[in-house]
C-alpha cells in the first residue's frame, strides 16, 4: 500500500504540498494576496478543504478500497504490480480525468450535486486555494477518488503518486493567479505552443473562463470547459470554448453569501440566508409565462436571453439555471428599438416570440 516513489517514503505528498507552496510564494510575491477580496470564512473553507481532502477523504478512501477490495476482488489485489509504470500511469491518469469531468459536468448539470459543488463557484477570484473548495461530501462521492483506491489496491500506487503530482501542477497552475499561459498569447512566436498546450491541457485562460460570471462578456462560459487536467474531454463532448482571455468578474450571479459552515457541511448544516439554493425547503420553480415581454434595446446590446424558465428576472437569465442541464443563450441586438421576446420557452425561434404560446394556451 505504502509503495514508496522513487524510493522516498511520501515524496509524492511532499512534491504536492511543494506545489501548492510554490503558487502561494508566487501568488504573495506577486501582490495579489495582499490585495485579496477573501473573507476569513472563504481562508478557512479552502484551507479546510486542502487538509481534508489530503489527509482524510483520500486515505479514508484508499483505506476502504483494501478493506471491500480484500474481501470483495480478493484477485484484482497487486494485478497490476509487475505491470509497466508507464502504461498503468497512462491509463490511470485518463480514466481518472474522464471520470472527474463527468463528475464535474453532472455538479453543474444536477441541482443536488450542484448544492455541493456550488462553494467551489462563490470565490470571487481566482487563486491555488480556489481548487480545494468544494462541500465536503462532493469529495466523498467522488469517482474518481474511488479509482486512485482501486489502482492502489491493484498495485499502481507507483503510478497513482506520479499522476497525482501531475495532476495537482496542472490543476493547481489554472486555479492560480499567476496565469501562466498569458505569455504564450501575447508573443506571436509562441502562439503554437499555446495551440498545442491549450488543446491538451487545462490552461488558466480555459478554467477561469469557467470561473466567469457571466457569458454576457464574451469570455466567460460556466457551463462549459469542465475538464480538470486534459481539456480534451470538453472538445469531445461539445463543451470547450478557447478565448486566451480572462474574465473580469469571478463568482456567481445572485450570489446569497452562505456561511461556511453551510457550504462545507452541507447537507448536514442548511444555509440560514433566505432565497439561498442550500437553505431547508428550497425549490427552484419554473417562471415561465404564455405572453411575450416587450423589450427595448439599442443596436449592437448584448443580452442573456433565459432557456431554463426558472429566471426571476424574465425573459433574462439570472443564473438560476445552475443545477439544470440549460444555459443561457448569448444575444446581440441588431436594431434600436423594441423586440418581443418569448417567455414561455417554447419558441421555434429563440429569444423571439414566435406564438408557440398560443398552441400552449
Ligand atoms: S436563469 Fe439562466 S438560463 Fe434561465
Amino acid at each position: 500500500m505504502n509503495e514508496p516513489l522513487f524510493g522516498i517514503p511520501n515524496l509524492d505528498g511532499y512534491i504536492v504540498i511543494g506545489i501548492v507552496l510554490f503558487f502561494s510564494l508566487a501568488e504573495t510575491i506577486a501582490g495579489y494576496l495582499t490585495a485579496s477580496k477573501r473573507t476569513f470564512g472563504d481562508w478557512i473553507q479552502e484551507a479546510g478543504g486542502f487538509i481534508a481532502l489530503s489527509f482524510i477523504y483520500k486515505p479514508l478512501i484508499v483505506f476502504s478500497a483494501f478493506y471491500f477490495g480484500g474481501s470483495l476482488i480478493p484477485d484484482v489485489q497487486n494485478y497490476v504490480a509487475n505491470s509497466n509504470l508507464w502504461a498503468v500511469f497512462l491509463i490511470y491518469l485518463l480514466v481518472d480525468d474522464v471520470l472527474q469531468y463527468w463528475y464535474h459536468r453532472f455538479g453543474h448539470e444536477y441541482g443536488w450535486l450542484w448544492k455541493l459543488h456550488r462553494p467551489h463557484h462563490q470565490a470571487e477570484e481566482m487563486g491555488f486555494f480556489v481548487s480545494y473548495r468544494n462541500a465536503g461530501l462532493y469529495y466523498l462521492l467522488m469517482p474518481n477518488i474511488w479509482w486512485v483506491g482501486l489502482v492502489v489496491f491493484a498495485g499502481g500506487a507507483k503510478a497513482v503518486a506520479i499522476g497525482l503530482i501531475v495532476k495537482q501542477l496542472v490543476i493547481i497552475g489554472s486555479h492560480s493567479l499567476v496565469r501562466w499561459d498569458e505569455v504564450l498569447y501575447k508573443y506571436k512566436v509562441l502562439n503554437p505552443l499555446a495551440t498545442v498546450l491549450e488543446r491538451i491541457i487545462v490552461t488558466p485562460a480555459f478554467h477561469y473562463a469557467h470561473h466567469g460570471k457571466s457569458m454576457i462578456d464574451g469570455i466567460s462560459d460556466p457551463n462549459g470547459n469542465y475538464g480538470n487536467m486534459f481539456s480534451i474531454w470538453d472538445q469531445m463532448f461539445g463543451t470547450a470554448k478557447f478565448t486566451r482571455r480572462y474574465p473580469s468578474q469571478i463568482g456567481l450571479v445572485n450570489d446569497p453569501k452562505d456561511k461556511w459552515t453551510a457550504s462545507y457541511f452541507y447537507p448536514l448544516i442548511a444555509s440560514d440566508k433566505p432565497g439561498s439554493e442550500i437553505s431547508r425547503g428550497f425549490k427552484k420553480e419554473l417562471t415561465t409565462k404564455l405572453e411575450p415581454a416587450v423589450c427595448e434595446f439599442a443596436a449592437g446590446e448584448k443580452y442573456l436571453w433565459c432557456r431554463c424558465g426558472r429566471s426571476q428576472n424574465q425573459p433574462f437569465c439570472d443564473g438560476s439555471h445552475h443545477g439544470t442541464k440549460f444555459k443561457p443563450l448569448l444575444c446581440t441586438s441588431k436594431r434600436d428599438g423594441s423586440t418581443k421576446l418569448c417567455q414561455c420557452k417554447l419558441t421555434n425561434s429563440p429569444p423571439f416570440c414566435d406564438n408557440s404560446h398560443s398552441a400552449a394556451s
